[in-house]
């Protein structure tokens, strides 16, 4: 058999299995039951700490669910820090200084590397927290399917390249979901996560004073919200000063599409979706049917938590830093060499 034929086979043989690894259809309820039985136990108890610490916080972390999956799959690429050879996610356009509660994670990986070390990925983390914060700020409550690895990398062009705006409108937004297999209903359904949590003036200054370059401010505003958002935010404001993104931000109800359909949207992404056509009917939905709306949230979070790369992964044992950045230091060492290469298989 010529050489490159065994090589193939060889490839086939020790490459497939890791890649059936990684594929969604082998993420599942209960995965960590035998290997760390507490864990979703343990990622909402610190959690509900994080919550009585700052109700903010756990927005923020439900928010890296979205930033998270759709660079590249929901692989935890968007927790890595710089390195000197790579450039991370979390200085791209729309993660810096917006991006926020990275140690809440931290905080939850140490409980669990406490409890059953090497076990449970920074990935599924994201899930498990993100599911919880819903739930906490009285959201519907569900069941996530579990088992995805960390990558081993992570991308800031991705990242600038993927990830939408606040001045994006309806049209550009459904193109992007559907991206993914993601529908106008899963749009406008997971765009409901804005209803809870803050934004910061810098994402909403252009549609105050010169949407489309018009000089004037979006028309779809609300007048007496207009006046407020002027008062949050007047031409020389701090733009880091946040607002927020509905009337009622520590609690996870419909109020967000109220507010749309009042035209007191906050992001230009928000209100956008009532204004129009093809998505403004969910909204109106959402607005007058709570139920409805934490039904079609949850089946989108799932399906957006199955977004998988298929590229190969690992059971970070810092969520900041891929393990072979640690063997890549062993390597100077020849005597840890083999024990380092043992530990990346
Ligand atoms: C549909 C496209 C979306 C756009 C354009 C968008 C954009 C934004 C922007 C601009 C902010 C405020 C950031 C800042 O001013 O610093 C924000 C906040 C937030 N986003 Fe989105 N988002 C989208 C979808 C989602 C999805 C699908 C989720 C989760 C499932 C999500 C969860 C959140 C949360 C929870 C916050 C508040 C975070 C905090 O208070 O720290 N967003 N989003
Ligand atoms: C939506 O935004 C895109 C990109 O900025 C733009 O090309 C398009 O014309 C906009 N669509 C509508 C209907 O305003
Ligand atoms: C979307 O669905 C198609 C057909 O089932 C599939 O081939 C494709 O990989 C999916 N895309 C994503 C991003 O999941
Ligand atoms: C508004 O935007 C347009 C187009 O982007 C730009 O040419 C103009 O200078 C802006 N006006 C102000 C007052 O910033
Ligand atoms: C927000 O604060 C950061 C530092 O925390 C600063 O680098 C950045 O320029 C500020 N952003 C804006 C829009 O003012």
């Amino acid at each position: 058999m010529p050489r490159s034929q065994l090589m193939t086979m060889f490839v086939f043989l020790i490459i497939l299995p890791h890649i059936a690894l990684v594929s969604s259809s082998s993420l599942r309820p209960g995965y960590y039951s035998e290997r760390c039985p507490d864990a979703e136990i343990i990622v909402r108890d610190v959690m509900k700490r994080a919550f009585v610490r700052e109700p903010r916080s756990v927005a923020s972390v439900m928010r890296f669910q979205f930033h998270d999956c759709f660079v590249n799959g929901c692989d935890g690429s968007m927790l890595l820090d710089d390195t000197p050879t790579m450039l991370g996610e979390k200085l791209s356009l729309s993660n810096i200084n917006s991006l926020r509660s990275y140690e809440v994670v931290d905080e939850i990986k140490e409980a669990l590397e406490e409890k059953c070390p090497g076990v449970v990925s920074c990935a599924d983390i994201i899930i498990m927290a993100s599911r919880d914060a819903v739930a906490l700020t009285g959201g519907p409550d569900w069941e996530v399917r579990l088992g995805r690895l960390d990558s081993l990398t992570a991308s800031r062009e991705d990242a600038d390249n993927i990830m939408p705006s606040p001045r994006a409108n309806a049209t550009t937004l459904i193109d992007l979901f559907d991206r993914f297999n993601l529908s106008v209903k899963d749009l406008v359904a997971l765009s409901g996560s804005h209803s809870i949590g803050e934004g910061r003036c810098f994402s909403i200054m252009f549609r105050l004073y010169n949407q489309s370059g018009t000089g004037k401010p979006d028309p779809a505003i609300n007048p007496m919200f207009r006046e407020e958002l002027y008062n949050l935010c007047p031409l020389n404001v701090d733009q880091n000063v946040t607002g927020n993104l509905d009337a009622t931000p520590t609690l996870f109800d419909n109020q967000y599409f109220k507010d749309l359909v009042a035209g007191r949207g906050f992001l230009n992404s928000d209100e956008t979706l009532f204004t129009f056509p093809r998505t403004s009917k969910f909204v109106r939905l959402y607005s007058k049917d709570q139920d409805e709306f934490f039904r079609d949230f949850v089946e989108g979070m799932l399906k957006m938590g199955d977004l998988q790369s298929g590229r190969p992964g690992e059971i970070r044992r810092n969520c900041r830093v891929a393990n072979s950045a640690t063997v890549d230091h062993l390597v100077a060492e020849p005597q840890n060499r083999m024990e380092s290469n043992h530990k990346s298989i």
